[in-house]
C-alpha cells in the first residue's frame, strides 16, 4: 500500500510513522508513507495558500489553486483508490471503514487547517470525507495519523501475531474482554480461574461473555448499531 499525505504542517504528522509497529510495516515494505508540504504548491512566492473567506466571517480557508496543483501532479503519477479529507464534518471512523481501506493499493489524504477548504476541492476532488470523532482539532494531521495506524495495523505482515488485529475490540462490534499476564496472584488481586483452567472453549466463552458485559455497560450503542 502507498498513502500520500498532503498537509500544511507534514512535520506535525511524521513522528508517529517513525516508531512501533506502523514504522515495522514500513520497514518491511508493505506501506509506503509520502509526506507532501501544500506550501511548495502556492499560489505566489510568498507561500501563499489561503484567504479569507468570501461573505465574511473568522477564519481563514485552504484555496482550491494549491490543492489543485498538488493533488493533480499526484493523480498524474498513479491512480488513487480514494482522495480523503479529514474534517470533523464527515462520517465518524469507525474499525468497518479501516477494514475496508487496508485493503486499498493507493491513498490520497488531505489535511484540513484554519477554517477548512474551499467547497470546491470537496466537490472537484475528494472521494472520501472522514472525522475521527465529534471534537474540533487544529488540524486533519492528527486525525490522519489516526487513520493511517489504524489502517496499517491490518495491512497482513504488520503486526506479528495475525490472529491478534482480529480480536481487537470492535472486530465484532464488541469490546475486547479484560486480559492478565503474570503473576497470577499480585498482592491478592488474582486473574480468573477460568483463564488458568487450559480449557479453550469454556475460555473462549468467558472471553465472549465478558465481551458482551463490557459493551452492554460502557457503549450500549454498540449492540443497538449492531441489530440494526
Ligand atoms: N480536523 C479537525 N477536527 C477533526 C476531526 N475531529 N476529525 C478529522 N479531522 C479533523
Amino acid at each position: 500500500m502507498r498513502i500520500d499525505i498532503i498537509s500544511v504542517a507534514p512535520e506535525l504528522i511524521k513522528s508517529p510513522f517513525e516508531h512501533s509497529i506502523i514504522n515495522r510495516g514500513i520497514r518491511k515494505g508493505l506501506v509506503e508513507v509520502h509526506f507532501h508540504d501544500l506550501r511548495k504548491y502556492a499560489v505566489n512566492s510568498y507561500g501563499k495558500i489561503d484567504d479569507y473567506q468570501f461573505g465574511g466571517g473568522a477564519g481563514m480557508v485552504l484555496m482550491v489553486e494549491p490543492i489543485d496543483k498538488c493533488i493533480s501532479q499526484l493523480r498524474s503519477e498513479r491512480t488513487y483508490d480514494e482522495i480523503i479529507y479529514m474534517t470533523p464534518d464527515a462520517k465518524v471512523l469507525d474499525q468497518q471503514m479501516a477494514n475496508t481501506l487496508s485493503l486499498k493499493e493507493n491513498l490520497m489524504i488531505l489535511c484540513g487547517h484554519y477554517k477548512g477548504v474551499d467547497q470546491r476541492v470537496r466537490e472537484l476532488f475528494i472521494t472520501k470525507e472522514i472525522s475521527i470523532g465529534d471534537y474540533v482539532l487544529s488540524g486533519g494531521e492528527l486525525g490522519a495519523a489516526v487513520l493511517c495506524d489504524s489502517i496499517i495495523r491490518l495491512i497482513p505482515g504488520v503486526i506479528g501475531d495475525e490472529t491478534s488485529a482480529l480480536s481487537d475490540s470492535f472486530q465484532d462490534g464488541l469490546l475486547a474482554p479484560p486480559v492478565y499476564t503474570r503473576p497470577s496472584d499480585y498482592k491478592g488481586h488474582k486473574v480468573p480461574d477460568v483463564l488458568l483452567s487450559g480449557n479453550f472453549p469454556i475460555i473462549e466463552e468467558w472471553r465472549i461473555d465478558q465481551a458482551q458485559e463490557r459493551t452492554k455497560k460502557i457503549r450500549p450503542d454498540l449492540i443497538k448499531k449492531n441489530k440494526k
